[in-house]
């Protein structure tokens, strides 16, 4: 939540920082500001989305090659231009950008308002930088000095940039528990929040870790820990086009990352699973398969898409490794107390990588003994650097807020891993692992399939436009995938929508269906296919509007149903990743109709680094 970038070196600041900003804006995007040297430290910022800015500061004389830039999701203070960032210090001489929460601003406030303080906003970052400021003075030390005797005493969450005006090569950066990434050019440096606004100008980064401080001074990097004891940076290389953070021709980068599923699923596989020799290896969980083989119970933490993912994971597992799973939301696990024995294991499902209740329950349990096992897109993000082992999904960045393609790589990884834990268990024979392999090298192609429904899924959401509500149903295998539609719906086009077990209807959802209430039905061809047929008639008995997803060459669901998406068929355990496609769509094209903002929707942000 929340996006940071700032620049130093020899080009115009501000132009890295605006674009930055754009290309960070998943994160955030309820004011943006931007903070230069241009013959005075200035500070411009203004309520709304970064465009705003851009025209907001046109015309200024932006003169400055050094700066840094914030996008905003609010937390302390409502969106305004005043609390937006970058906040300045008492003097004026110093400013801040933040990402996360000081949890302790309160009494730090209390304390420099006795001292006659005064504040413009009503953030925790403000205080934080009077903080640094006041250290500063009080003890006549340096910044970057002033900045650590500041991080030892504030409590929170934090990815910071400092500036100077009395420094015009001198950025100072810090994070705990938020993410920061320094970017490594010739003679010049970068710091964001994630690689993104970087890469167009170098590949080479370091990866900030937790209580780390990063002093780019004269030309020269260097960290240090908050306990003062300098370290060696680690300069990574990070293997990413471009093009893969564009839009590449298309209206949206929702758009664009569902039509990437059949190839996003197609590289997650590559390398790691191949039918014809009977190959499935996950290079990253090797060490610790066995834990897995071993485990008496699997806890699965996650929150949002991921959660979905999990519940997926949760059918499959039990399945084919016939181990125990519990799914929990990483934000009621992590201040639930929970009981972990020597024998569970974790599996924490991020897309970012970053999310705070994730991070957060990982720690607990490992604090517990836990060993933690992650299934995450973003490389070199927090949550993997946290984990015992693990694997990438490499769906590529995903930069819609609303999760897609990082849903079905996440399909795509945990079915991989519940596969290598049944093979080596013995608790899958080797003709059903064998048609599992094969099949799940069919899914790109039955995803490929499932996205030319595109068009009459577009007819589809012409029609339940202006819906006030909407009723997802599954069972088995596609309950998850009911969740997941409902969600989508709600994230974009901000109608009601619910996801329901189609049985468990009966049980109070069904109070709600009249002739105005469209119901989804998720109704393939699978274990429970009769059950949902009688569930359909349930809801058209009562005059529900039936649109059901069947497996192609069903006769029976469309003769009950308004409208029908006949999707390709497969084996029950793999059908989420192709029943879930329509669902992504009608939530896209009724948004769009609706004409909301799909990429960034309100009061959400793509990566939740705050609990
Ligand atoms: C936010 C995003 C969702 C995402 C969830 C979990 O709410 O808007 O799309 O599913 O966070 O994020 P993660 O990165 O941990 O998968």
């Amino acid at each position: 939540m929340c996006g940071i970038v700032a620049y130093v070196g020899h080009r115009q600041a501000s132009d890295v920082i605006i674009k930055g900003l754009k290309r960070l804006e998943y994160r955030g995007y309820d004011s943006a500001g931007i903070a230069l040297l241009n013959g005075g430290l200035n500070v411009y910022k203004k309520k709304g989305k970064v465009s705003e800015l851009e025209a907001f500061i046109k015309g200024e004389n932006l003169n400055s090659t050094i700066g840094m830039g914030h996008t905003r999701w609010a937390t302390h203070g409502e969106p305004n231009d005043e609390n937006a960032h970058p906040h300045y210090s008492a003097t004026k001489k110093l400013a801040i950008i933040h990402n996360g929460i000081i949890e302790n601003y309160s009494s730090l406030k209390q304390d420099l308002l006795r001292k006659g303080h005064q504040f413009s906003s009503e953030t925790d970052t403000e205080v934080f930088i009077h903080f640094i400021e006041d250290i500063k003075e009080n003890e006549k030390c340096s910044l970057d000095e002033a900045v650590r005797l500041a991080l030892t005493k504030v409590v929170g969450a934090y990815a910071i940039v400092v500036m100077s005006l009395e420094d015009p090569s001198l950025l100072i950066a810090a994070r705990k528990g938020s993410p920061l990434v320094v970017g490594v050019g010739k003679a010049e440096f970068f710091m964001a929040s994630d690689a993104t606004p970087i890469i167009e100008y170098t590949n080479e980064v370091v990866y900030l870790n937790d209580q780390e401080i990063a002093i780019v001074n004269k030309g020269q990097l260097n960290i240090k820990n908050t306990a003062n004891l300098p370290l060696t940076p680690y300069v990574q290389t990070v293997d990413m086009e471009l093009e893969a953070i564009e839009k590449g021709g298309y209206e949206h980068f929702m758009l664009k990352e569902i039509f990437e599923q059949s190839r996003s699923i197609k590289d997650c596989m590559r390398g790691r699973l191949d039918s014809d020799s009977g190959r499935l290896i996950l290079g990253g969980l090797r060490e610790y398969i066995n834990k897995l083989v071993n485990a008496d119970r699997i806890l699965i933490v996650a929150c949002g898409t991921s959660w979905h993912a999990g519940l997926v994971a949760e059918y499959f597992f039990e399945e084919f490794c016939r181990i125990p799973v519990e799914v929990e939301y990483a934000s009621e696990f992590r201040y639930r107390n929970p009981v972990i024995r020597e024998g569970d294991v974790v599996i924490a499902i991020s897309q970012s990588g970053e999310t705070a209740d994730t991070l957060a329950a990982i720690e607990m349990a490992k604090s517990k003994g836990a060993i933690i096992f992650g299934v995450c897109n973003v490389v070199g993000s927090s949550i993997p650097r946290t984990t015992h082992a693990g694997a990438y999904t490499h769906a590529g960045p995903e930069i819609g807020v609303a999760s897609t393609k990082a849903f079905t790589a996440q399909l795509t990884v945990l079915n991989m891993i519940a596969l290598i834990v049944a093979q080596k268990k013995g608790t899958i024979t080797e003709q059903k692992f064998h048609e599992l392999l094969v099949e799940m090298e069919n899914i790109p192609a039955k995803v490929e399939k499932a996205l030319k429904l595109n068009a009459q899924i577009q007819v589809i959401a012409d029609e339940f436009k202006n819906a006030h509500n909407f009723i997802y149903l599954g069972r088995g295998y596609n309950f998850p995938v009911a969740l997941e539609g409902a969600l989508k719906l709600k994230e974009i086009s901000y109608i009601h929508a619910e996801g329901y077990p189609a049985a468990e209807m009966k049980h109070g959802p069904i109070a709600l269906i009249d002739e105005e209430m469209p119901v989804v039905f998720i109704a393939t061809k699978d274990a429970s296919y009769e059950k949902v047929v009688s569930n359909i008639q349930e809801v058209k008995a009562r005059k529900g509007r039936v649109i059901s997803i069947v497996t192609e060459g069903d006769v029976l669901i469309p003769k009950m149903s308004e409208f029908v998406i006949e999707v390709p068929s497969t084996m029950d355990a793999l059908m989420p990743m192709i029943s879930v496609i329509p669902l992504q769509l009608l939530s896209y094209h009724i948004a769009v109709m609706r004409g909301c903002n799909v990429d960034q929707p309100r009061n959400l942000a793509k990566s939740v680094t705050v609990e």
